[in-house]
């Protein structure tokens, strides 16, 4: 297999998406299909075409998505406070370096902006695109909705609050767009309905984008920059794993494009912290065993998101797998040195050596000599490959040096992103 030849279609990576935002939390899940939706009935309405129509609704579908690593809450999105740009700068910051969807950026971070320059004074200086308008106005249709009480009983109350805001906070003729499109009953029933997550899926399926290599690369690293930075002591954590994995496997002599793929493994392979709550990640302290269980299933998520991509193949394992142990008590799969992927064991051993040189909360980064002792006392209970540890150790000045370069690159990346992350200690809505 030649580079360039390992493809793989935009639906099934924006299906693993959604899946992940789905772990994250349900209720945004459930939010972005219902934006989804009205975005794509106002963009009928208003006769956009196909391709327009396309991108706003899966900007719709993606609008909150930098909610997640800020932990804000649907709740928190209700109501425009002057925090509220802040999930849509991150989301923004996010998408921008995923070439194929780099175009919806503008969309998602201009979503909270009123129409009327005068409501917002930043907007005075930007072009607000017409989705972000669109998203804008479905997004407060929809947060207005009382999933616990009837929907149709509550739409002329929500009708009258938006037709008041006309020509302020919206687009008068996207608030037109929807007075009409939502005399029919149908319109609400279908927006609380699962009808408005068969949108996205309709959606995707019309859309055949192959992705190769390179946005391949790109699309591991958005996702781990979503897991990553909802902790500033993980900010570069995935970052130093794909750099010291990769080049572990070129020592061991995996093929370039096994290289290629085991830094693309290691770029997700805790993409399922996305299920887990910060509070925990962050614990400064012992874990206790409630924390632990929780903790043990990150690996099985990152596993059971990335299996959504049959293309990615061993790609999946080398990630999943690399809190397995040589001697079959590792989680949360047990599976034994015999059946435990030679890519998933030199994971194991990036994993444990980036730890190792990064700093944590009880203990301060540690140097080669510190770290490869422990590692060889692990290599000894059969947790992981000696012979890993000891390629590890005569090419130590190598894999460190494209650890470092790689952790250096993604924490200017956060600290361009760090005023947004740091207000939400502010908010007190995490970094607990
Ligand atoms: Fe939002
Ligand atoms: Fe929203
Ligand atoms: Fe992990």
């Amino acid at each position: 297999m030649n580079l360039g030849e390992f493809t793989v279609k935009l639906d099934d990576l924006l299906d693993c998406l959604l899946f992940a935002l789905r772990l994250v939390s349900p209720v945004i899940a459930g939010h972005h299909h219902q934006v989804a939706y009205i975005s794509q009935r106002l963009c009928e309405r208003l006769g956009f075409d196909e391709e327009e129509t396309f991108w706003i609704t899966l900007a719709a579908a993606l609008h909150d998505i930098g909610a997640v690593s800020l932990e804000e809450s649907i709740s928190d999105l209700r109501f425009e406070t002057e925090y509220i740009h802040d999930h849509s700068l991150v989301g923004a910051l996010f998408l921008e370096h995923f070439v194929p969807l780099n175009n919806i950026a503008p969309l998602l971070r201009h979503h909270h902006f009123c129409w009327h320059p005068e409501g917002n004074a930043a907007a005075q200086e930007v072009d607000v695109p017409a989705g972000s308008h669109i998203i804008h106005l479905a997004d407060r249709v929809a947060v207005m909705i009382n999933e616990h009480e009837e929907v149709l009983s509550q739409r002329h109350k929500i009708l009258d609050y938006i037709k008041t805001k006309r020509g302020t906070l919206f687009h008068p003729q996207y608030v037109d767009a929807l007075l009409e499109i939502s005399g029919a009953e149908y319109f609400w029933l279908d927006i609380v309905s699962a009808s408005a997550s068969d949108v996205c899926e309709r959606l995707f399926e019309l859309k055949d984008v192959d992705l190769f290599e390179e946005e391949l690369l790109s699309w591991t690293k958005f996702l781990s920059r979503i897991v990553d930075f909802r902790s500033p002591l993980n900010a570069k954590h995935s970052s130093g794993v794909a750099a010291s994995a990769s080049a572990l496997a070129r020592i061991a002599r995996f093929s370039e494009q096994e290289c290629h793929m085991m830094l693309m493994a290691g770029y997700v392979h805790d993409l399922g912290k996305l299920a887990i709550p910060t509070a925990i990640l962050e614990k400064d302290g012992p874990l206790n065993e409630y924390e632990r269980a929780v903790i043990k299933g990150h690996p099985y998520y990152t596993y059971r998101i990335l299996q959504h991509v049959k293309e990615f193949g061993p790609m999946v394992q080398w990630a999943a797998f690399h809190h397995e142990r040589l001697d079959g008590s590792g989680y949360p799969f047990r599976i034994p040195e015999s059946r435990l992927p030679l890519g998933a064991q030199i994971m194991a051993v990036a994993d444990i050596f980036t730890a190792l040189h990064e700093e944590r909360t009880y203990r301060p980064a540690m140097e080669r000599k510190e770290s490869l002792d422990i590692m060889y006392q692990m290599a000894k209970e059969r947790a992981i490959n000696g012979d890993l540890v000891q390629l590890l150790e005569q090419n130590y000045d190598q894999i460190n040096h494209w650890r470092q370069v790689s952790q250096k690159k993604s924490m200017e990346e956060y600290a361009a992103m760090n005023p947004l992350f740091a207000r939400k200690t502010e908010r007190g809505l995490g970094g607990r």
